[in-house]
């Protein structure tokens, strides 16, 4: 075993480290109990990642000589609401939670977004660790401190700003993930090198589908360079204030498809994400900021990887662009009535904009829907 490799996420007095590594939840224990403020923990997972992991993550616990109690949710992105959110704090004041003790997220974004709000106001707020264990949460949702839960308005609409004090993201856990949650994570990979990271997008061109098909050195260096980046643009800009909203290229488009389906399994958000980021693109494109073959080369690694990259590809469902712009107009982004779109100007090169004009999102829809 290799000693994890250490990025840090600089946020002054709620700054932590993010600790990448192969097999780091044998030493969970280990790793977090000098920052507990008792020896005592409240796991949080769902049923499918606790009848996996959970045993090895209570066995370091113990290890450690930390005591802990656990509480498993269903797994589903239904789970994100106001009733699970309620019996979680429910069952938590039942185990006497204290404000010292330190609740652990050990599962996908779903486990993370909820048990990190649950941790923000719980007895006015108490700590927590992410553990993130799909490849989505490991490389976005579990770095930088939102959390919160989805309203039938539309998703993560209630929420708070709520820290971890560490995350420990051990990329052998993704050896038991579902393929296809490991390729809506990958959407959220891909991501970071068309806002910023050229480079890394170059990187993920050649060796994306080693990262899929589970080759370790490739998917420690992906989710490595991925919460870097993260990592940089949250200590710039922690409250989403400016270039923070960078992080959201795809969603815009992304969150009005999931707010359509209904948040189930028929498109998961990296899915969306995935639609999105083409969309964006194709906007880009339309409106003459961003060369026809930057957004072309996206689509392309997308889809040789075996993303979704259009509407077209969700099986036995007819869109109607109209409504996905009622949805976006709802969206939390929106402010005096504008949406904020991230947009590029090519691959690596994200910008901001909130003076789109609607028709023009609704033509870049409209031209792709199935023919
Ligand atoms: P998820 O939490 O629903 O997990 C996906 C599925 O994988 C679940 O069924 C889960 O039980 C299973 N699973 C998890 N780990 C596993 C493992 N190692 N082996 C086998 N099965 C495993 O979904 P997700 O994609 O991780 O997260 C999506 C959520 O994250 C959305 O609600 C989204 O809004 C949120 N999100 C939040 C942020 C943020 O900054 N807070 C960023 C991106 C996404
Ligand atoms: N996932 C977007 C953000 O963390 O800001």
């Amino acid at each position: 075993m290799t000693a994890p490799t250490r990025q840090r996420v600089d946020l002054g007095e709620r700054s932590y480290d993010i600790l990448v590594g192969d097999d780091l939840l044998a030493s969970a224990g280990r790793h977090m109990a000098p920052l507990l403020r008792q020896p005592r923990a409240i796991v949080v997972t769902d049923a499918t990642v606790a009848a996996i992991h959970l045993a090895a993550m209570e066995r370091s616990l113990a290890d450690a000589g930390i005591a802990y109690d656990a509480v498993v949710l269903p797994p589903s992105e239904q789970t994100k609401d106001f009733g699970h959110l309620e019996k979680l704090i429910a069952r938590l004041l039942d185990m006497k939670v204290e404000r010292s003790t330190t609740l652990i997220a050990l599962g996908g974004g779903v486990v993370g977004d909820l048990t990190g709000f649950a941790a923000a106001i719980v007895l006015r707020g108490i700590d927590f660790v992410q553990v993130p264990t799909t490849l989505l949460a490991q490389v976005d949702s579990s770095v930088g401190g939102k959390t919160g839960i989805n309203m039938p308005h539309g998703k993560n609409l209630v929420g708070s700003f709520h820290q971890p004090r560490l995350v420990l993201a051990d990329t052998a856990v993704l050896s038991t993930l579902p393929r296809r949650q490991l390729l809506a994570g990958y959407a959220e990979v891909v991501k970071y090198g068309v806002i910023d990271r050229p480079e890394f997008f170059t990187w993920l061109e050649g060796h994306g589908m080693s990262v899929i098909d589970g080759d370790a050195g490739a998917r420690q260096h992906a989710v490595i360079e991925s919460c870097a980046a993260k990592a940089a643009i949250v200590a710039e800009d922690e409250r989403e204030a400016g270039p923070r909203a960078l992080l959201n290229l795809g969603h815009t488009f992304g969150h009005a498809l999931e707010a359509e389906v209904g948040f189930g399994d028929e498109l998961l958000h990296g899915e969306a994400v995935s639609i999105g980021m083409v969309l964006a693109l194709d906007l880009s494109v339309r409106l003459n900021l961003c060369p026809a073959e930057d957004a072309a080369r996206l689509r392309r690694h997308l889809a040789a990887v075996g993303l979704t990259t259009g509407l077209d590809c969700v099986q036995g469902r007819i869109w109607n662009p109209q409504r996905l712009v009622q949805h976006m107009a709802r969206d939390k982004k929106v402010s005096g009535g504008w949406t904020t779109f991230v947009l590029v100007r090519g691959i690596g090169q994200a910008m901001l904009s909130d003076e789109v004009d609607m028709t023009d999102v609704e033509a870049v829809l409209t031209d792709s829907l199935p023919a």
